[in-house]
């Protein structure tokens, strides 16, 4: 039986600064992840975005290649700073065109636009004001979000605030390995909070402006503890805390999760109730980013957490050394149905790095370790479906190789092979399995077992 219903939304995902290059033409002013990318030392080789794959000048032919894959629906990111180059205040009219382009270009093609607001390039001049630690970040954000309302209207049928918080916050503000590359534990609430407060302040403005449907997207994962023992068992409940109920859990519920304190100890700040109301917006769809599962040890070298990772050498691991868990994806859609309710759900990336063959053989590049990891989480979804999960859509990651943040070009994402010396695209065997599933609506999955 083929569980995905008529309509399900097949698309593929990108983001601003991982695809785009030029980051400062035609008047855009610099983002964070420009600055920090031109720091040495900051990421593999010294990659920029400078370049990537050159989809600012490239993007018809991109959304021509997608519409010959049959893909029906395209999850893109707006960098702030091209549409507004200090983050506020004199707006960047040909930045603005740009997108508006590509949602033309789209809608032509039948292809739905779903656009993310803020996939983490911030702009500089926001930075330098504090970024995300700055309280007032919640009122820029807002009047950017209204910007794009305004210009994309209602022809963007799908919104989200944010792309990741988690990561956003950990990698960003904690741990210092994505912009701006703060670290410390303090940072981590008032990033995640002020986030927050931005998303619900967004969601506010976009209900007084637009009738369509917005949402937030979020990485989840199982966490399952390594061992019995009361010390792992507590490390997973944090685990879980921190990096799946710590944005959830205000937005549908008002509260943070009890296990912050613990984890934050003496750095956790109390929050108004005006905030926490603020936050507690009602929301159309929450988007799911799945890759991995996390099995849990106590280890109090683990900032902020304590939660050390586990290697599992019985199943199969990606470049990024991430387990390959299937199963864990229909494990983390039920329970977001059974925690939070019966909201829709989108699967808006998921997606691996494999060590691909570096170049187009004979114009082909065979990718089956992807074509497998794809397959079995998109049958891991069929699951979800078929257990009651309102799931509508599914987005693989990524529709191109990319600009993979501190791991620059050296990590490939795509279903579409991208020489970053030449910029051809060439569609992987991935790319012709996945066309085989949009058009068979998932029937052809069942084929291939
Ligand atoms: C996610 C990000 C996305 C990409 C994938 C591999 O965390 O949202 O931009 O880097 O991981």
């Amino acid at each position: 039986m083929n569980g995905f219903p008529a309509g399900f939304v097949w698309g593929a995902s990108t983001s601003a600064y991982q695809i785009e290059g030029a980051p400062l033409a035609d008047g855009a002013g610099p983002s964070n992840w420009h600055r920090f990318s031109h720091q040495p030392g900051n990421i593999k080789l010294d990659h920029t975005g400078d370049i990537a794959c050159d989809h600012y000048h490239r993007f018809r032919d991109d959304v021509a290649l997608m519409s010959e894959l049959g893909i029906n629906s395209y999850r893109f990111s707006i960098s702030w700073s091209r549409v507004l180059p200090d983050g506020r205040g004199a707006r960047n009219p040909k930045g603005l065109d740009f997108y508006a382009r590509l949602v033309d270009e789209l809608l032509a093609r039948n292809i739905m636009p779903n656009v993310t607001l803020y996939h983490w390039d911030l702009p500089a001049a926001l930075d330098e004001r504090g970024g995300w630690l700055n309280a007032d970040i919640a009122g820029w954000f807002a009047d950017y979000a209204v910007l794009m309302y305004r210009t994309l209207g209602d022809r963007v049928p799908l919104w989200a605030t944010l792309n990741e918080p988690w990561v956003n916050v950990d990698a960003g503000y904690v741990h210092g390995v994505h912009a701006p590359g703060l670290r410390g534990a303090r940072n981590g609430p008032i990033a995640s909070h002020n986030l927050l407060r931005a998303h619900g302040t967004a969601v506010q403005a976009f209900r007084a402006e637009l009738g369509q449907r917005i949402g937030i997207v979020v990485n989840l994962e199982p966490k399952d503890p390594a061992s019995e023992s009361p010390l792992d068992l507590a490390a997973t409940q944090r685990a879980d805390a921190y990096w799946n109920r710590q944005y959830l859990d205000p937005i549908f519920f008002g509260h943070y999760p009890e296990e912050l304190r613990d984890i934050y100890q003496d750095a956790w700040p109390e929050f108004s109730d005006a905030d926490l109301a603020l936050i507690r917006q009602p929301i159309d769809f929450v988007g799911i980013n799945y890759y991995k599962r996390g099995v849990v040890r106590d280890d109090p070298a683990a900032i902020p957490a304590r939660d050390g990772y586990v290697h599992q050498s019985q199943n199969p691991h990606t470049e990024l050394d991430w387990e390959v868990y299937p199963a864990g994806l229909t494990r983390i859609l039920r329970w977001v149905r059974d925690r939070y309710g019966d909201v829709a759900l989108y699967v808006t990336e998921n997606g691996a790095a494999f060590a691909d063959p570096p170049a187009p053989v004979r114009g082909s590049v065979h990718d089956p370790q992807r074509i497998d990891y794809l397959a079995g989480h998109l049958l891991a979804a069929r699951a979800a479906l078929e257990s009651g999960v309102d799931l509508r859509g599914y987005y693989v990651w990524s529709l191109l190789d990319n600009f993979e943040w501190a791991e620059g070009y050296t990590k490939r994402f795509g279903i579409v092979h991208v020489d970053f010396d030449t910029l051809v695209r060439t569609p992987k065997s991935s790319a012709h399995f996945y066309a085989d599933v949009v058009r068979s609506n998932g029937a052809s999955l069942e084929r291939g077992r």
